[in-house]
């Protein structure tokens, strides 16, 4: 059966947090819950790269995330909420319903990784879009499989920046060039080989091995267990290793914080736009060998759903069949190159 979604009455302290560490992320309760039917959208939302933002859109991009700041704290679409949302589907504050002994919740080492996120994104988005009075603001991604992009964008290191996050890696500010497989590497290669070397594990990822869906997307979860078997390639590297390059060194924040740790990472604005380069890989990998990848057709993974808070602050049950395609979403990505397409090295 599917994974279905939780019931946010029963929302209780994560039971999955690093030692030491005592948070609560449940979300605001409400009883009502609309199935959610995405609306037509007149005109598609672009996201762009990061890196080649134009000043007036790095401006809007700042101006969205700090008006979603500076909601009340108990607002489902303020961004303490927001980033409160990944730790309850990822730090097992909820159950699945209708299991005894409880089964948690955890959307990350499975199937339910790429469905989930790219959901979450989008009202993410939209709420952005809405502070703004944009219907056309579209969520930044950082292009970290291109050269030109291999580097924290500038702007979120800002100080006075909405966008900035104080727990980050000192090491990796800007220009320090991504490493795709982090922690691998015990020695930094001078930033041309890095380059290379993150090219590649594009090319693995994404290419050589991920040449069938459950590879792609990650091991089937179905109700009653507690979690998949692995992750999907892309999840694993570079997403991962991503999150854990950027996030705090370890003698400074004892997890990793932000990035570093389920819990936190989505207290960093960056995050969204790291996961819109994530979700950007589900595209383009349907695309790869003309279309003939294809997505996961398990009733149980279709419908699979999840609760999210909509643009309007209404609970709304969204399924993963639903989100397949990121057009029908109102949302497409800026066309850029693929260097790493046929980089096999
Ligand atoms: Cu929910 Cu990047 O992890």
């Amino acid at each position: 059966n599917p994974v279905l979604p939780p019931d946010l009455s029963t929302c209780h302290k994560p039971t999955g947090l690093p030692t030491g560490v005592d948070t609560k992320c449940c979300p605001p309760y409400s009883g009502t819950i609309i199935d959610y039917v995405p609306p037509r959208v007149p005109t598609l939302r672009v996201r762009p790269a990061a890196h080649s933002l134009s000043k007036k859109n790095i401006e809007k991009y700042n101006k969205a995330v700090q008006l979603m700041r500076e909601l009340p704290s108990d607002d489902p679409r303020s961004f303490t909420q927001q980033a409160n949302v990944h730790c309850a589907y990822c730090n097992g504050a909820y159950d699945q319903v209708g299991f005894d002994p409880k089964v948690i919740l955890q959307v990350h080492n499975s199937w339910l990784f790429f469905p989930f996120h790219r959901w979450y994104l989008y009202f993410y988005e939209r709420i952005l879009g809405k502070l703004i009075g944009d219907p056309t603001f579209a969520l930044p991604f950082w292009n970290w499989d291109h050269p030109d992009g291999m580097r924290m964008p500038n702007y979120f290191t800002d100080k006075s920046s909405a966008l900035y996050d104080e727990k980050r890696s000192n090491a990796h500010q800007p220009p320090a060039v991504v490493d795709l497989n982090f922690p691998q590497d015990k020695v930094t290669p001078p930033d041309e080989q890095q380059v290379q070397e993150n090219l590649s594990v594009m090319y693995n990822s994404m290419v050589s091995g991920a040449k069938i869906p459950l590879l792609f997307f990650g091991s089937e979860y179905r109700a009653g267990t507690s979690s998949g078997t692995s992750a999907g390639s892309v999840e694993r590297v570079p997403h991962t290793a991503i999150h854990v390059w950027s996030g705090s060194e370890k003698d400074r924040e004892p997890n990793g914080e932000d990035l570093g740790n389920f819990y936190s990472a989505g207290r960093d604005p960056l995050f969204y736009s790291h996961h819109s380069n994530v979700d950007r890989m589900w595209n383009l990998w349907k695309a790869i060998e003309g279309g003939k990848r294809k997505d996961i057709s398990d009733p149980d993974f279709l419908n699979a759903a999840f609760l999210f808070y909509d643009e309007n602050a209404r609970l709304v049950r969204v399924k993963v069949g639903d989100c397949l395609d990121s057009k029908s979403l109102g949302y497409v990505y800026e066309r850029v190159d693929l260097p790493w397409l046929h980089n096999k090295s």
